[in-house]
């Protein structure tokens, strides 16, 4: 697939299943996530790579959180919530470890931490492999945060799901929204 092949075609999956990416192919979505535009050079991003065993105690962590913030949800929920670790064979967790010295704006410093969770999936595309990035309750809780090895200051910024999907999985037509967004601006 060519750059901008993939690019109009990106997507999120909607299901992932086994392989997940492999030593080397990790090895490129987390050197691809550090070409990301990064004002300051501060390299701001942190990957926590989650898969095998530990996605069971990350659906743990999940499932905690959910009861801290809604501590009536029915252990279905919460089982449901703990199952969502095992959405895919591996999670990069993507967070923003940002430096309250620096002249370059906290947003900035989050911006370039999304920027290298989207290298993230569009090399994971381009690998064969597909994603979703999603965040929820647990990226704002400081428990979890803690747990990940990071610090509540800290911004979770993406949990990536990685993995392949089904054969046979639908190719939606590229979207065509785009011209409304755009304006021509001229002083
Ligand atoms: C910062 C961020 C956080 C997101 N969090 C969630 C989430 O928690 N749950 C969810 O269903 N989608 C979440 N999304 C959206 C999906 O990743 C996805 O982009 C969306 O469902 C649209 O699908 P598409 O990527 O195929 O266009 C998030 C997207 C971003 C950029």
């Amino acid at each position: 697939m060519d750059a901008i092949d993939l690019l109009l075609r990106r997507r999120s999956a909607k299901t992932l299943a086994e392989p997940g990416p492999d030593d080397g192919a990790l090895e490129l979505l987390l050197q691809s996530a550090a070409r990301a535009p990064d004002h300051g050079r501060l390299r701001p991003w942190r990957f926590i790579i989650i898969r095998a065993a530990a996605r069971a105690r990350f659906g743990d962590l999940l499932a905690a959180q959910l009861r801290r913030a809604r501590p009536a949800s029915s252990p279905e929920a919460l089982e449901r919530e703990r199952l969502k670790a095992f959405r895919a064979p591996m999670i990069i967790a993507v967070a923003a470890v940002k430096d309250p010295h620096s002249t370059v704006p906290m947003a900035e410093q989050m911006l370039s931490a999304g920027a290298a969770a989207e290298n993230i999936l569009l090399a994971a595309r381009a690998l064969g492999f597909n994603g979703m990035w999603k965040t929820g309750g647990a990226a704002y809780d400081e428990e979890v945060k803690r747990a990940l090895g990071l610090e509540p200051a800290d911004a979770l910024v993406a949990f990536l799901y990685l993995g392949t999907e089904p054969a046979g999985t639908d190719e939606p037509a590229l979207r065509q929204d785009w011209r409304e967004r755009v304006s021509n601006w001229s002083g």
